[in-house]
């Protein structure tokens, strides 16, 4: 079939031809973010699930969303190594610009500014374009106790009066935030609850791995008032249909039921897998309906694809025992396993494994279902892991 109408779209963030499955927390966030730009309480959410589920994708349609709600929308991404305050300050520093041209808001937004800087020099954080464009005086006493928890409620609450002044919500939208520390998460949920005690217009949405819930620590309680947290996942088979056959539909193709089952089997109904197997399909197939033939034929290339674009890149950031350790635990099969029984397999200690677990879990190759499990964060990742080390270490 024509390799241009391919309407599917496989890839970290690229968006589907159809976003199957998710209207009902679509629908919410939507009255969620009307809500709080009306200055009504709503909860923000924290997405949590494994890699490939399309956590990216719903983050990007909120922030479109919110976009389309008058939201000033401010959109962030975790990395391993880089501070919060990194994260957040660029885009509040734009906000409050921005705000600052509005005749109601340039005292809030001034205040704001000022509140900023001297979130700056308690971070101590240096960055070249604030030592140019803030030129303003710190507010003595604001934001700079040097303590997160102190200094980013506070901070959020300006940037929040700044926004209520001039009329225009603020989304905070963050991805991959399993990278944050407990230290900082606890912060972010002490400033959403500030902000959101003072019916500020400042709404987070947010998403990453599934151990996130597990940092909240200390501030667990907080944690579970001010956001939810739903688990995005695998589709239903009716969605999984759906995501394949109608963008298929639209271009004038079709797909055979069998074949839609073949799809569902293989993917086991993860969504980036459905994307791979149907866009390959797409192109093996001599058309216009693709066959549960076209599918088979399609697995070689997929496997392949997803071996070198998706599984291998995060296999080859892991060192040699954190390897031994991914094998051992893909041996076992899938889904959580206790860490004691990885160590057994390995005939080492639990102790001696600790580091190397830990880093794992630090790289978000692995993580903690509950305490002494672990699990892949990628779906299928075991049977890579056969593949690419057939041999036990
Ligand atoms: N609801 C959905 N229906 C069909 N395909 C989807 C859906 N959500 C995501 N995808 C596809 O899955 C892949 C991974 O999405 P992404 O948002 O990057 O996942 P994550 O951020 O959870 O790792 C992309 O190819 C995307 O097009
Ligand atoms: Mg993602």
């Amino acid at each position: 079939m024509d390799f241009v109408q391919n309407p599917y779209a496989p890839g970290a963030g690229n968006p589907p031809p159809e976003l199957a499955g998710r209207h009902v927390m679509l629908r919410e966030m939507h009255v969620a973010l009307q809500r709080i730009a009306a200055g009504r309480p709503a909860q923000s959410l924290i997405m949590v699930g494994l890699r490939g589920v399309g956590k990216t994708v719903l983050l990007v349609r909120i922030a479109e969303l919110a976009q389309g709600h008058g939201y000033r929308t401010l959109v962030t991404e975790a990395h391993e190594g880089k501070k919060l305050a990194e994260l957040l300050v660029p885009g509040l520093r734009a906000a409050l610009i921005s705000f600052s041209t509005s005749e109601v808001a340039r005292e809030a937004a001034r205040r704001a500014m000022r509140v900023l800087k001297s979130f700056l020099n308690a971070v101590s954080l240096k960055m070249n374009d604030f030592e140019v464009g803030l030129t303003i005086e710190a507010e003595a006493g604001a934001a700079d106790s040097g303590d997160l928890e102190t200094d980013l409620p506070a901070l959020l609450v300006s940037v929040g009066e700044a926004a209520k002044a001039a009329g225009k919500p603020v989304a905070i939208l963050m991805d991959e935030m399993q990278y944050l520390s407990a230290d900082e998460f606890s912060a972010l949920i002490m400033a959403m609850h500030r902000v959101s005690q003072l019916n500020l217009p400042v709404v987070f949405a947010g998403a990453g791995l599934p151990q996130i819930p597990a940092l909240a620590g200390n501030s667990k309680s907080y944690a579970e008032r001010m956001f939810r947290f739903p688990e995005i996942g695998a589709l239903t088979e009716e969605d999984a249909r759906i995501a394949i056959q109608k963008p298929a539909r639209t271009e004038g193709a079709d797909i055979a039921d069998d074949a839609l089952a073949e799809i569902c089997r293989i993917t086991e109904r993860y969504p980036y897998y459905l994307q791979q197997w149907a866009h390959d399909a797409w192109n093996l197939a001599p058309g216009p309906v693709i066959t549960r033939q076209d599918v088979l034929d399609a697995t070689k290339t997929s496997v392949a694809v997803l071996d070198r674009d998706f599984f291998r890149v995060r296999f080859e950031r892991c060192n040699a025992s954190e390897k031994r350790y991914l094998r051992a635990l893909a041996s076992m099969g899938p889904g959580a396993h206790r860490s004691g029984d990885v160590a057994d397999r390995l005939g080492l200690k639990i102790s001696s494994l600790a580091p190397a677990r830990d880093r794992l879990i630090r790289k978000g190759m692995i993580y903690a279902p509950q305490y002494g499990d672990v699990a892949f964060t990628v779906p299928l990742f075991d049977a890579y892991m056969l593949r690419v080390m057939p041999a036990f270490p």
